[in-house]
């Protein structure tokens, strides 16, 4: 049995933040969750979290398959795995919910070591604010936190990861004997070195290739530094892979994107969660991009979309705004100020300016005039608007729903729609204009004539 326990209870005092530490965002992702998808990755059997009194706001993003247990007050990481003591079994490795970007490999290889206590450790050139690993006749002997350390101890730099892995029956013999004897008065789960040694368990350290990959997260500087760094990452791969990024610097893609060769992605792109770009596809500049796809060569111009899909050869933007359940097919074109969600726009699709399609489902080749609007929601309910093929939306047409509109069908300009247009039909809703032959002059001689 392989277990993950993650560490996330802490009160994040540092972040001088009124939310949890763990879901302050790196790369549009929370931190937590960049250490769950570690676990999960490495294919354990079972994940768990430890959460905190404001458990209630770090719920929303723990997945539904991950096991949670509630630390009542945060007195130390030792307490922490404690509040989990149900869930210690065979061999498990503790992660903290603060330091991110540990790999599933090091996970894995975390398994595969064969001592009672075995600890990531990594060689820091400021190790400030990490536990160093104190050795005796090259053995670790025990782990020292900054605010307990001597100005000696103070200059080691190798540093707890925070990262072990433990036998099950061992790590609840240290979590029984383990005292809150130091500066912070908290358990220390740190001190489970002297206690196990103590014992006459066996304690290993192994030493990361990848210092990176356990950095810490305490403060909102340390959060953007390693914001930095993990983007900077992410860009170089993209460029190496053939992804043309105009300008790395202001350019910020999220872990879990995929961006195939030959996209190119212009300043100022944020493309975050399980977003696709396919190759030739050109997105921004200024355009943030969230949980959607965007097919071959298609172009996503200074705008903001949201669990979209996006077709090949579609033009999106300028100023366009893809929302939740926008389904674009091949060939669409989408304009400034058009507001698409939940609807279906078919192949060859055009709705160019100023418009706001909700609730619809729109056939091939229609064209949706300037200002069209569908008016889905009746103050109680969201309605459908359904449009057919070839259908001519005139300008500035007001399409109230639930309303069916057939194939073909032409819909003069500054209309009201509020019953089904038959296929073919020439539909008009707004009132006849009226010509009053030189009623302006006839006004004006009024005027003059009453002086
Ligand atoms: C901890 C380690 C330190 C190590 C560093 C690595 C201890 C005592 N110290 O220090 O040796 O170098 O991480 O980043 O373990 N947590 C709880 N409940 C609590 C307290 C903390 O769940 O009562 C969680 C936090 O949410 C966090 C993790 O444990 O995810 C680490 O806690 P934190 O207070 O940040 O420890 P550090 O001071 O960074
Ligand atoms: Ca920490």
């Amino acid at each position: 049995m392989k277990k993950v326990l993650i560490l996330a209870g802490g009160l994040g005092k540092r972040m001088n933040s009124p939310r949890p530490k763990v879901v302050h965002e790196v790369l549009g992702k929370p931190l937590i969750n960049w250490t769950i998808d570690a676990a999960r990755e490495a294919k354990v059997d079972e994940i768990g979290v430890v959460l905190g009194n404001n458990a209630g706001l770090v719920y929303p993003v723990i997945p539904n398959d991950v096991k949670i247990f509630i630390q009542k007050s945060q007195v130390g990481t030792a307490d922490a795995v404690k509040a989990a003591k149900d869930f210690l079994d065979g061999k498990v490795v503790i992660l903290y919910g603060d330091v991110p970007l540990i790999s599933s490999k090091t996970i894995l290889s975390l398994f595969e070591s064969k001592a009672d206590m075995t600890i990531l450790t990594a060689t820091f050139e400021e190790p400030f604010g990490y536990g160093r690993i104190v050795r005796e006749n090259g053995e670790v002997v025990r782990i020292v936190e900054e605010n307990d350390a001597t100005d000696d101890i103070r200059k080691i730099k190798e540093i707890n990861s925070g990262i072990y892995a433990f036998e099950s029956q061992s790590l609840i013999y240290a979590l029984e004997r383990i005292r809150n004897e130091n500066k912070k008065g908290e358990y220390y789960l740190t001190d489970a070195v002297e206690v196990l040694l103590k014992g006459g368990y066996v304690v290993k350290t192994v030493e990361t290739d990848n210092p990176l990959s356990v950095i810490g997260v305490n403060t909102q500087r340390e959060l953007a530094a390693l914001m930095k760094n993990v983007k900077e990452n992410i860009n170089n791969a993209l460029m190496d892979l053939g992804v043309t990024i105009e300008d790395p610097e202001t350019t910020f893609i999220g872990p879990d994107v995929v961006i195939r060769p030959g996209a190119v992605l212009k300043p100022f792109t944020f493309i975050y969660g399980k977003s696709k770009v396919s190759s030739n596809a050109v997105i921004g500049p200024q355009t943030t991009i969230v949980d959607c796809t965007v097919g071959n060569n298609s172009l996503v111009i200074k705008s903001d979309c949201t669990n979209a899909i996006i077709g090949d050869n579609c033009s999106i933007g300028p100023f366009s705004r893809l929302r939740p359940g926008a389904f674009i097919e091949d060939n669409v074109k989408i304009g400034n100020y058009v507001e698409v969600k939940n609807s279906h726009l078919s192949k060859g699709v055009k709705a160019q300016h100023l418009t706001y399609l909700g609730d619809a489902t729109i056939g091939e080749d229609t064209n949706i005039g300037a200002g069209t609007i569908t008016c889905n929601y009746d103050g109680v309910r969201k309605n459908k608007t359904l449009i057919g093929k070839n259908v001519f939306v005139g300008s500035n047409t007001s399409l109230v729903a639930p309303i069916t509109v057939g194939d073909g069908a032409l819909i003069g300009a500054g209309s009201t729609i509020t019953d089904d247009v038959p296929a073919y039909a020439l539909a008009l809703g707004r009132a006849r204009q009226v010509n009053k032959e030189e009623w302006v002059l006839k006004k004006r001689r009024g005027i003059s004539d009453e002086k």
